[in-house]
């Protein structure tokens, strides 16, 4: 990848930039407690989004995305927002540091990434935490701390993309470390890291192919949901709320924020188990979370697909160790904790008999956790 973006650099502006690159994540529990203040632990892996930057003494950014073939050029003026989904993300992180005080100026850029696109690993994180990251070293001398540029890449989604999204992606994005997944409290942004070492298991995630754009989602929605119930309840977050304040508020909540809440109270107990049995290398209780994370993200919060219950399913009937529909949902994949004695077997009764029934067979992605934002040499 890195010699293709310098030889199409090199091809379309003549110079030579510096090379940034940004991971994907996955995530072992926490789904949708982000934004609801609670806990995730997420890890980087190892694919990416890559971009090679040059200072171009203008006002204009030159954006060339190699994946796609296409580019795009603007300005960095609130009204100079590009017409392209794409260099939006670009264009919003270039925004939000100068809103921030900090500088940034026209450059030239080629970027390409194999994040798989709407596959529930953030792609979009990692593009913005590239840029984020980048222009940070090329025009601050590196002054915006991490967690600033963490935020940088979540005010992006906010405010140039449509997603109201948490900042679990961005994160992880930002912050990934080798070998360790990290145990991150959403409200504080303090975060722990833990070497993830599964003797014995394997962690692999199964691409269904279905496709969502958290855009025209009903990801929004669900956090409106959550919202609503906080404050009915009279706390700042679901994070501050339990079981029993949900059973007393019951007749002044809708069924289907009822069931949202119930599913966001539930999830944050079981990244505070997980951690605890990780501790002490307890796998069966992670994989027992991750299926009971998985049913109420398909029955309470409603975000998984056919498909993808499907995939658990199967994962079940093979005696996977865990299994749950990772991401924001709406499609995408499934992360699985899977005994490495199972792993032929289950690999191969997943994509027959997912393609038996959709035509298709599943991607299947082993889970190699790596580093997050950082320089290429
Ligand atoms: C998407 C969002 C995250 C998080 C997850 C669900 O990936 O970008 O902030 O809410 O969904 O856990």
């Amino acid at each position: 990848m890195k010699e293709k973006i310098k030889e199409l650099f090199k091809a379309r502006f003549g110079t030579e930039g510096a090379i940034y690159a940004s991971a994907g994540r996955i995530n072992l529990i926490g789904e949708h407690t982000d934004y609801n203040g609670g806990f995730v632990f997420p890890g980087a892996i190892d694919k990416c989004i890559m971009a090679e930057i040059n200072i171009n003494g203008t006002d204009l950014v030159r954006a060339y995305s190699a994946d796609l073939d296409d580019y795009c050029e603007f300005g960095l003026r609130e009204e100079d927002v590009p017409d392209k989904q794409w260099a939006r993300y670009i264009f919003g992180v270039c925004r939000e540091i100068i809103k921030r005080g900090f500088t940034v100026k026209g450059f030239d850029t080629v970027f390409a990434g194999n994040v798989p696109l709407g596959a529930g690993l953030s792609s979009s994180a990692a593009l913005e935490s590239c840029f984020a990251f980048a222009l940070n070293d090329l025009f601050n001398d590196n002054k915006i701390d991490k967690f600033e540029l963490a935020l940088i890449g979540q005010s992006t989604e906010h405010n140039y993309c449509g997603v109201n999204c948490g900042i679990m992606d961005q994160f992880a994005s930002v912050f990934g470390k080798k070998d360790c997944l990290m145990r991150l409290d959403c409200r504080s942004l303090e975060h722990k890291y833990y070497p993830f070492k599964a003797d014995g298991y394997k962690l692999v995630l199964l691409d269904s192919k279905v496709k969502h754009e958290l855009v025209d989602s009903p990801y929004n929605k669900r956090r409106a949901s959550c919202e609503h119930v906080a404050k009915t309840l009279g706390v700042e977050t679901l994070r501050d709320a339990d079981m029993e304040m949900l059973e007393v508020a019951k007749d002044k909540i809708n069924e289907e924020d009822f069931m949202r809440a119930y599913y966001v109270i539930g999830e944050k107990q079981r990244v505070l188990d997980v951690c605890d049995a990780l501790e002490c290398g307890d796998f069966e209780t992670v994989g027992r979370c991750m299926y009971e994370t998985h049913h109420g993200l398909s029955k309470d919060y409603e975000v998984s697909c056919e498909e993808l219950d499907f995939l658990n399913n199967i994962a079940r009937e093979c005696g996977v160790t865990g299994s749950r529909i990772m991401g924001g949902g709406f499609g995408g994949c499934t992360i699985n904790l899977v005994k490495d004695e199972l792993y032929d077997d289950f690999i191969a009764t997943a994509k027959a008999k997912f393609n038996e029934k959709y035509g298709h067979e599943p991607v299947v992605y082993p889970v190699i956790i790596s580093d997050g934002a950082h320089k290429c040499e």
